[in-house]
């Protein structure tokens, strides 16, 4: 049986795609990223890639769902673990509410395709075949018996529902909600190359539309009403466009480069933030990343988006005797490592790979970047401090207490905590913004 797969114009095998999504879920499950195990996946399709990642998407936003699921009706674990995966994904889109992307016959029956197609799993085909139709039969009751447990109902992880619920009272529910859907496919257009109402345009003529928010410093933000390859966007290649999400796209502004100045991407890559310095100021950019891996990406986005040069190195920004030249900055922008909390939407496997031991660890590296940074800002300039995170430790906390230990540091007006939201839409973000008085006398 083919099925049309969400996004994807030619009719495909639906069980091949539930078979590489659950190797993607299990990709997941061992605790691997999904970014590393996208580009692994057994297949050179393209559109089978994105079909597969369009469902291990959704089986990740469910994945707490379907586990309390599976438990309920099998509290046996499943073996081998490629069957329990498989499992999880159908369960995770059978269980989703309506519309659901599939028909639920089609579903059931393509599953149990998937679990036929693999020797290791074949024999577990009547079994796939009951619990899922299990599902059906039975569908609002099992829900009623699994929706009280915490994972269940908003799939993450108990200890990130409960820190949220500490630092949010009022409004952890809904970030967690948000996060049940996809994001939107946000994109800023290349100040350099023309005004939003020109790319609108062009995005029109190309039978694609986008909203303009009208919010400070969003001024060339377009919100697309559906998500589309970037090869669809016109002129994406000539570089008048990029991808990027509205509250990424402050940090620019905030920090207010000017032409001439010299300035820091302390953590760039893959250099979103970078060409969005470049577009707004020709200054003196020195943008430093500390994978090699990472590294060429930055050089890419500047070259696609036909801006200035900057100097790029892959360096350690938190062991400035490495890089460091002597010569001060009058602006520093770190886009610090961070639990990405804020993106949970975005990439719903972090959630599950995250522990939560990783937030001090992570808040002591923010730490040790900022005390680095710090002494290279000349008296006057700026540095922003700025996380993807929506825990407190890697936000507010952090800016109180690097406040606490410089005395010539100045808290200038700045967001702070931004929580995902729908209007306009936006990722979780935190931004500080410090000033370094110019009378210090150290
Ligand atoms: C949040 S991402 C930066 C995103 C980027 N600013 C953008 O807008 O496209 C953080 C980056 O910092 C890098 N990184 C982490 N620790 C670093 C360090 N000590 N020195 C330099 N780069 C570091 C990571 O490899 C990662 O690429």
């Amino acid at each position: 049986m083919k099925a049309q797969a969400p996004n994807s114009a030619a009719p495909r095998a639906l069980h091949q795609d539930l078979l590489a999504a659950a190797e993607l879920l299990g990709c997941v499950l061992r605790g691997e990223s999904l970014a590393t195990a996208l580009p692994r996946l057994g297949t050179k399709d393209a559109a089978q890639r994105g079909a597969a990642q369009a469902l291990g998407f959704e089986a990740l936003r469910g994945l707490g769902r379907a586990r309390a699921l599976l438990a309920c009706m099998h509290p046996k674990a499943l073996q081998p673990p490629a069957l329990e995966h498989l499992m999880l994904v159908s369960l995770a889109l059978l269980s989703l509410p309506e519309p659901r992307p599939y028909a639920e016959h089609t579903l059931v029956f393509e599953s149990v395709q998937a679990c036929a197609a693999r020797p290791r799993t074949r024999p577990a085909r009547g079994l796939v075949n009951a619990l899922l139709r299990r599902l059906q039969a039975q569908r609002e009751q099992l829900l009623g018996q699994i929706l009280p447990l915490p994972e269940a109902r908003y799939n993450h992880p108990a200890w990130w529902i409960e820190a949220l619920r500490c630092a949010w009272p009022q409004d952890w529910e809904r970030v967690l909600d948000l996060a049940a859907s996809p994001p939107p496919m946000t994109l800023r257009v290349n100040r350099r190359w023309g005004t939003r109402e020109a790319y609108l345009r062009l995005l029109r003529e190309a039978g694609l539309d986008a909203q303009a928010p009208q919010a400070p410093g969003l001024e060339q933000a377009l919100i697309l009403d559906r998500a589309v390859a970037v090869t669809r966007l016109p002129l994406f290649e000539q570089g008048a466009v990029s991808v990027q999400d509205a509250s990424a796209q402050l940090a620019a502004g905030l920090l207010d480069p000017r032409p001439g100045m010299r300035v820091l991407d302390a953590c760039a890559a893959p250099g979103g933030k970078t060409a969005h310095l470049l577009e707004l100021a020709d200054c003196e950019l020195l943008a430093l990343e500390r994978d090699p891996q990472r590294a060429p990406r930055i050089e890419q986005t500047l070259q696609r988006l036909r801006l200035p040069g900057a100097e790029l190195r892959v360096a350690d920004a938190a062991r400035p005797e490495t890089w460091w030249d002597g010569r001060g900055f009058d602006r520093i922008l770190l886009d610090a490592p961070c639990s990405a909390s804020g993106i949970s939407r975005r990439h719903p496997d972090i959630r599950w790979l995250r522990k939560p031991q990783d937030i001090p660890a992570l808040a002591l590296q923010q730490r040790e970047l900022l005390d680095a940074l710090w002494p290279m800002l000349r008296p006057g300039g700026r540095l922003l401090y700025a996380t993807c995170s929506v825990f407190p430790a890697e936000g507010q906390l952090q800016a109180a207490s690097f406040l606490e230990r410089h005395g010539d540091a100045l808290a200038l007006a700045a967001p702070g905590q931004i929580l995902p939201d729908r209007s306009p839409e936006r990722d979780g973000f935190y931004y500080a913004l410090f000033a370094k008085r110019a009378d210090d006398p150290a």
